[in-house]
Formats: C-alpha cells, structure tokens, sequence
C-alpha cells in the first residue's frame, strides 16, 4: 500500500488551519521540525505541532531535523504524533530512542541524509516502522530529487523485505509528477511532497494525481 504525505513546509503558516483542510484526502500530514543547527533553516516547533494536533484529525508524521533528538523526540509521541522521525545523524542512541517512541504509542521512525551510508545503520531496522530516504539536502522545499538515492531506496527496500515487509520505506524531497513514479519503481512506499502539492490550486487534486501515477 502506498502513502502521500503532503509537507506543510510549503504551506501558508499564516494560515495552517485552512491549508489543514485543502489535503483533506492525504494519508498523513508530514511537518519539518527544524532548528537552525541541524539544517541551515528554522520552522517551528512543539507548540505549533500540538496546536495542529488540534486543527486535524489527519495522522501527523513528524520529520525532526533538530539535533539532540534523543532529548526532543519522544516530546512529539507524547503530543499525540502519530509517527516521529528523527535523523540518524543527530541521535546518540537510536535503538532506545525507537523504543521509547513506540512505547508512547507512536510510529518510530528514522532518517538519513543523502551523504549518510544507509548499510551501517540497518541493524536497527527491526526496532522501526519506516525508514525515510532522503532525496534532497535536508532543509528546504522546493529542490531536485537526486536521481543518485534510487540505489539507495532499493537498498531500503530490500532490506525492509527481508525483515517481513512491515517497514515503510519513504522518500521526501523533489517529489512530484516527473519524479514519483521513478522513487515507488525503487521500492518507495510511501511519498513526502511539499511544493508539488501545495504549489497546485488544488491540493487535493495533486495529491490525486500523485497517487495515480503509482497506483495506476
Ligand atoms: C526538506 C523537507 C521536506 C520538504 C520537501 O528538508 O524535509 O519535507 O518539505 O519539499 P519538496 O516536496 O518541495 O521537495
Ligand atoms: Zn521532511
């Protein structure tokens, strides 16, 4: 089963509520936690995501890209997030980490910047409900998918396999048209678009389209 994750990067902040409700047909909402450290960008943090958590009953994917994730992410499984995401690159003990996220009730999830070798770090796959590829250079919507993470989404993929199959494998960053239906041939399951969606006049619509092209 394939996933559409709108990104509210690209959204209007002035107007959260309203842009909630033109992805009412997305499967999760995707929010780009950023702190000015980990990535060269700020965006917000858990007190516009609770107040999301308010605004929608859409499940909500949380995507850290904040260093020190093992102190902030279980805040976000305590809010009531459905799925956290932290970088591999800024937790200290990632194996705990996922447990705890899970014993809170949430999805546990992690990511990996494009430059991160995906191979030393599979061992923790067991303790994960999805592995995010990531297709551009954390910290800004709007940038090219980089065609070189499609072995690397393939590598995800058979790795998941192996293990049975019930991790996601997601990809974020350049998602669009041109892009999705090379990055599901890969072995994405599940689709983080921010501009593609939010760029169109209708972003219901978008997410339509999106889902057709990989769905058929
Ligand atoms: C980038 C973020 C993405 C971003 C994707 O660091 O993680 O979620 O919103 O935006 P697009 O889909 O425009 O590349
Ligand atoms: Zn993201």
């Amino acid at each position: 089963m394939t996933s559409i994750h709108p990104s509210i990067l690209s959204a209007d902040f002035a107007n959260l509520a309203a842009e909630l409700q033109r992805i009412s047909s997305a499967d999760a909402v995707h929010v780009d936690v950023m702190d000015n450290h980990f990535v060269p960008n700020l965006t917000l943090g858990l007190p516009v995501v609770k107040a999301i958590r308010e605004a929608t009953d859409l499940p909500l994917d949380i995507h850290l890209m904040i260093d020190d994730a093992d102190r902030w992410a279980p805040e976000y499984s305590e809010a009531g997030c459905e799925s956290v995401t932290f970088h591999i690159e800024a937790a200290a003990r990632p194996k705990e980490l996922a447990r705890i996220l899970r014993s809170h009730g949430s999805k546990a999830a992690m990511a990996v910047k494009p430059g991160t070798e995906l191979e030393p770090h599979l061992e923790i796959l067991s303790e994960l409900d999805m592995l995010l590829i990531m297709t551009v250079e954390p910290g800004f919507g709007g940038q090219s998918f980089m065609e070189a993470m499609l072995p690397k989404i393939t590598a995800a993929r058979q790795a998941a396999d192996d293990l049975g199959g019930t991790v996601a494998i997601q990809v974020d960053g350049g998602i669009n048209r041109d892009t999705i239906l090379r990055a599901a041939e890969a072995g994405a399951d599940t689709f983080v678009a921010g501009s593609a969606v939010y760029s169109a006049a209708d972003p219901d619509a978008a997410i339509a389209q999106l889902r057709k092209l990989i769905r058929g």
